[in-house]
C-alpha cells in the first residue's frame, strides 16, 4: 500500500533484446542440447519459480530471508552511514526491504532489472514504502558492461552491491569471475557487495530441493517446452518428457535437465529435431559452494573477503565481500 506519494527515478538503459529463437534453434541443434536457464523466466516460469520459493524442500529463500533479517542490522554496520544500495537484478525487490530498514539513512536504492514493467512498479512501491529514500529504477542488463546515471549522494557513504538469492550459482564459476569483476567495477573501490551463496550441504537435502514432492520443479523446468510451443509453433508433447535433476558432488553443482522418454522427432520454428530416448537438453546448474571455495572465486573477481554470516544449519550463506 502507498504511503506516500514518491515515485522512482527512471532510466531506460535500452537492453538489447535477445532472440528466443536463435537461442532454442541454436541450443537444440548442438550436438549436447542445451537452452540458457535465463529462457526459463517467462511470465509462467516467473510464477512458478515464486512458487518453487515458497516450497518445504526449498530451503533456500526462507532460509536466506532469516539470515538478513537477523543479521541485517550487522550488515548494515558493515555499509555504514549514507550507503548506495545497488541491486543488481531487482526483481520485486522483496528482501532489499530487509536491508533498508535497517541501513542508516542511505543515499539511494538503485534497483538494476532487465524486466521493464516489473522493475518500474516494484521501484515505485520501494519508493511508496521508504519515502525518505531516493529510489532510482535503472532498465539494463547487468550481465553487460554497465554504466550508472549519477546516483543521488551523501556524505561519504559507500557504495553496496547487493545480489541475493544465490543467483551467482547459477553462473558457471568462470562467468561468476565475470559477473563478479562487472560488479566491483560498478561498485568502484571502496564499495561492498552483498551476496547470498547456497552451500554445499548432505546432498540428499539438495535433491530433495530439485525434486519437490508437489512437482512444481518439474513444471517450472517443462516450461520451457511449453513456452517454445506457445512462441516458436513447436510441438513438444509434454507427456514424452520428464524433469531430472541430480547433485553432481564431483563437479558441486545440481545439474537440470529435460529428458526424452523416447525416440521422438519434434518441429521447432519449421525445423525437425530428432531426440534418442533418454537424450536430454540441459537447462541449468546450481553451483553449491563451502564458505572457503567462495571467498576464493570472489578474489578472482577482485573482492575480499570480509564477514559473512549463515544460519545455524549452515545451509545457506551472506558474504560481505570488499572492493579492494
Ligand atoms: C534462481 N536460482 C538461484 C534457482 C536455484 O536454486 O538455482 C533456480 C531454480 N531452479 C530450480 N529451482 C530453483
Amino acid at each position: 500500500m502507498r504511503r506516500g506519494g514518491a515515485l522512482a527515478e527512471f532510466h531506460d538503459l535500452a537492453p538489447a533484446e535477445e532472440s528466443f529463437r536463435d537461442a532454442v534453434l541454436a541450443g537444440l541443434t548442438r550436438r549436447a542440447k542445451s537452452i540458457p536457464c535465463r529462457f526459463l523466466y517467462d511470465a509462467r516460469g516467473s510464477a512458478l519459480f515464486e512458487a518453487i520459493c515458497e516450497l518445504p524442500e526449498y530451503y533456500l529463500t526462507r532460509t536466506e530471508m532469516a539470515i538478513l533479517g537477523e543479521f541485517a542490522p550487522e550488515m548494515a554496520a558493515e555499509a555504514g552511514r549514507h550507503a548506495q544500495l545497488i541491486e543488481f537484478g531487482s526483481g520485486a525487490s522483496r528482501k532489499v526491504r530487509l536491508l533498508l530498514e535497517a541501513l542508516e539513512e542511505p543515499a539511494a536504492y538503485v534497483a538494476i532489472d532487465i524486466s521493464r514493467e516489473l522493475l518500474r512498479q516494484a521501484a515505485d512501491e520501494v519508493a511508496a514504502e521508504f519515502p525518505q529514500v531516493p529510489v532510482v529504477a535503472v532498465c539494463a542488463d547487468y550481465l553487460q558492461p554497465l554504466r550508472l546515471p549519477p546516483l543521488p549522494a551523501r556524505g561519504e557513504g559507500r557504495r553496496l552491491g547487493f545480489f541475493p538469492g544465490s543467483t551467482v550459482g547459477n553462473f558457471t564459476p568462470e562467468d561468476a569471475v565475470d559477473f563478479l569483476a562487472g560488479c566491483r567495477r560498478v561498485i568502484g573501490r571502496g564499495g561492498a557487495l552483498l551476496i547470498g551463496v547456497d552451500l554445499k550441504k548432505d546432498p540428499a537435502l539438495l535433491d530433495a530441493a530439485y525434486n519437490d514432492s508437489a512437482g512444481v520443479t518439474a513444471a517450472f523446468n517443462l516450461n520451457l517446452l511449453e513456452r517454445i510451443n506457445r512462441e516458436l509453433d513447436a510441438d513438444f508433447d509434454l507427456d514424452r518428457f520428464a524433469h531430472e535433476a541430480f547433485y553432481n558432488a564431483a563437479a558441486g553443482r545440481i545439474e537440470i535437465y529435460i529428458r526424452s522418454r523416447a525416440d521422438q522427432i519434434v518441429t521447432v520454428a519449421g525445423r525437425a529435431i530428432r531426440f534418442a530416448a533418454g537424450e536430454r537438453i540441459h537447462t541449468e546448474d546450481s553451483c553449491k559452494y563451502t564458505i572457503g571455495e567462495f571467498q576464493r572465486l570472489a578474489a578472482r573477481g577482485g573482492f575480499r573477503p570480509g564477514p559473512h554470516w549463515t544460519d545455524r544449519d549452515a545451509l545457506f550463506s551472506v558474504h560481505l565481500l570488499e572492493a579492494g
